[in-house]
């Protein structure tokens, strides 16, 4: 039974979180504990959710972003190696392979109809500083890290997925996250399995681990919960290391989350079905994704890319102004941000670009009533067909 969330008649938001009983419980047990940072449920959050995608390893860290640094780390990228990586995805997927002073390459999507990373184009800007490819699994539906997989075993690369979107997404029955080196994963807010803040990361190689494990707390040689358990009681730092921890009570709400987190996966497929169907007849609007790929995707975004951009921006503001349904852009191209446009002067990739001027995320929780999703479909149907 949710004791937060949006009643019927207001504005639908684009994501909607809504906290249990449980989870509240789980929490204040933690707070009440006196124990707050990484401990004992910390590592039963990673022991199970590394279960739950089949991973080795899980390593709770403060955030995706962090995540992904540690994993370009770990995969050794530094000065003058190049990351090939979306621009179609949220900026810290490159933003991280700066971090490690390494050089972002952007490469384009599919298209429109799958605004996933195309292979094709990746291969293609392969150089003798290529060290690293992403895969990033746009809305949890999966971008093709077998082909990926694949080309970076062939070319001596490595394979980093940002897997923000896709807790318990597959492709081939193998989880998002566990095709590459390390697979990275966030519990921001809006993300299917939310905790406000806090990220993960994944991975089958024992060394990846370790190296995350210890540069995660400032590469110190024992923890807080070590010492405070009658363990060492000094320490060494053999290396530069990071605050990247998350805490207990993170743990504590992700591992209540964690448990209802397929049957709320199941709620958002059945939604998204039906977004489908009832979006497919209305003129002017392109669904990417295939039916088949809702069966695997953790559904964590509804997107819809309106055939003629010039309406996305007046679409978006009637949707909100007269018919009270919120949206976001998922996403705005990486490249043409100014941060990025300037370092990286004359990058074009034509697909990324009209993808982010006609892409539309549309309101979807697990939650969401069919009569909202109505409303927000006969909001669209209203506006393109007037
Ligand atoms: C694709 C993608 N990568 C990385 C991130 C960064 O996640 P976090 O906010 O947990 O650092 C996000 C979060 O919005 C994301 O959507």
């Amino acid at each position: 039974m949710g004791v937060t969330g949006t009643s019927p008649d207001q504005l639908i938001p684009v994501f909607d979180v809504r906290v249990t009983r449980e989870d509240l419980d789980a929490v204040a047990a933690t707070l009440r504990s006196g124990w707050l940072t990484m401990g004992p449920r910390t590592r039963d959050f990673e022991i199970a959710f590394a279960q739950a995608i089949g991973a080795r390893h899980g390593v709770a860290v403060s955030s995706c972003t962090a995540a992904l640094h540690l994993a370009y780390l770990a995969a050794g990228i530094g000065p003058g190696d190049e990351v090939i990586v979306p621009s179609c995805t949220m900026v810290a997927t490159a933003a991280a392979v700066l971090y490690a002073g390494g050089t972002p390459v952007f490469a384009d999507i599919v298209g429109v109809h799958e605004p996933l990373v195309d292979p094709g184009h990746v291969e293609a800007l392969i150089t003798d500083r290529t060290r690293a490819v992403v895969a990033m699994h746009f809305g949890g539906y999966a971008a093709a890290a077998d082909r990926l997989a694949a080309l970076c075993r062939e070319r001596d690369l490595v394979l980093i997925e940002d897997a923000a979107h896709s807790p318990l997404a597959t492709l081939g029955g193998r989880s998002l996250g566990t095709w590459g080196l390390a697979g990275a994963f966030s519990f921001f807010s809006n993300k299917v399995l939310c905790a406000g803040e806090g990220g993960l990361l994944a991975t089958d190689d024992d060394e990846v681990a370790a190296f995350a494990r210890s540069r995660r707390s400032h590469a110190m040689t024992t923890g807080s919960w070590d010492r405070h358990n009658n363990g060492p009681s000094h320490y060494d730092v053999p290396a530069l290391g990071f605050n990247y921890r998350t805490d207990e009570p993170h743990a504590a709400l992700l591992l209540s989350r964690l448990r209802r987190l397929p049957e709320e996966i199941d709620r958002r497929r059945k939604i998204t079905r039906r977004y489908r169907r009832l979006l497919g007849e209305i003129p002017g609007l392109i669904v990417p994704f295939s039916d088949e790929s809702v069966e695997t995707s953790s559904c964590y975004v509804m997107p819809v890319m309106v055939c003629d951009p010039a309406r996305q921006g007046p679409l978006r503001m009637a949707l909100r102004e007269v018919h009270g349904v919120q949206t976001s852009i998922f996403y705005p191209a990486i490249h043409e941000f100014t941060a990025y446009r300037s370092r990286f002067p004359g990058v074009s990739l034509p697909h990324t670009e009209l993808a982010a001027r006609c892409e539309i995320t549309l309101p979807l929780f697990p939650h969401l009533t069919d009569a909202q999703q109505d409303r927000v479909v006969e909001a669209l149907r209203a506006e393109l067909t007037s």
